[in-house]
């Protein structure tokens, strides 16, 4: 029997990667674990985001998990290091932004723009330019903080004037990008939103990712994968704004951590 994978989010965002995961892997066991008691992480401070996602691994432990995916630019960016050392030996992490840095790049030629659009933690951590430059020093990448965005995935306000409003600041930053990475998994659900706005090439780093860790651990097998459900408050409300990725027949736990 394969080995669950274990994804987390802060909520619904990780939805985004987990449909990637399971259109390549669908044999695969998953445990997604979304942290909707301390949703939005992107404007908490680094050591908060760490203890979050260090509960949420602890449990994951608990629960047979070898390998993790963090189906999240926040963690990945600000709390990875960290969490890789004290789960050394225990768990593989497959931390988004470090595993698909490279595929990002490609195609792009010197001084073409690209704009990252993420949370106010990632773009202050600068992770993705770090990460990107490892490959290519001559790009041109603009961070844009889009504090607010995950709220509106999350209550589902894509149709308030308000949200549009702060969408469109934010995009007419990256009028002039080649190309933009959607740098917070909570962002694919607003992608047809912002490409009203701005028409270039989008990157959704979710279906890189999927690739990258089905040819490192995928083990094939004849069974349909199971999928188990994990969240930290209110499991319904997570039904219905994960609607738009993901339709969530089962039973959605509510797991608190501590
Ligand atoms: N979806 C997450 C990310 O990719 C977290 C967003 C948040 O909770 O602020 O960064």
């Amino acid at each position: 029997m394969n080995k669950p994978i274990g994804v987390l989010d802060s909520g619904v965002g990780g939805l985004s990667v987990l449909v990637e995961m399971y259109k390549l892997m669908p044999n695969q066991d998953y445990i997604y674990f979304g942290d909707t008691k301390n949703v939005p992480y992107g404007t908490k401070r680094p050591e908060e985001i760490y203890n979050y996602t260090k509960a949420i691994l602890d449990f994951f432990v608990k629960n047979n998990v070898k390998n993790v995916v963090f189906a999240c630019n926040t963690t990945s960016a600000v709390a990875y290091d960290k969490l890789k050392a004290d789960f050394e030996g225990k768990l593989r992490i497959f931390p988004l932004i470090q595993t698909v840095a490279k595929s990002i790049q490609e195609n792009l030629k010197n001084n073409d723009i690209v704009a990252i659009l993420a949370t106010k933690a990632t773009i202050n951590s600068k992770k993705y330019e770090t990460e990107i430059k490892k490959y290519n020093n001559n790009l041109n990448i603009i961070g844009i903080d889009c504090t607010g965005f995950v709220e509106i995935v999350e209550n589902r306000l894509y149709n308030e004037k308000s949200s549009i409003e702060l969408i469109k600041s934010k995009l007419q930053i990256a009028k002039d990008a080649k190309r933009i990475v959607l740098g917070c998994t909570h962002y694919p659900y607003l992608v047809n939103i912002f490409k009203d706005i701005v028409d270039t090439e989008y990157y959704n780093p979710a279906i890189c990712l999927a690739e990258i860790v089905k040819k490192e651990i995928y083990n094939p097998q004849k069974d349909k994968g199971k999928i188990s459900f994990h969240v930290s408050k209110d499991p319904e409300t997570f039904r219905q704004s994960a609607k738009l990725f993901f339709d969530i027949q089962q039973e959605i736990n509510l797991t608190e951590l501590k």
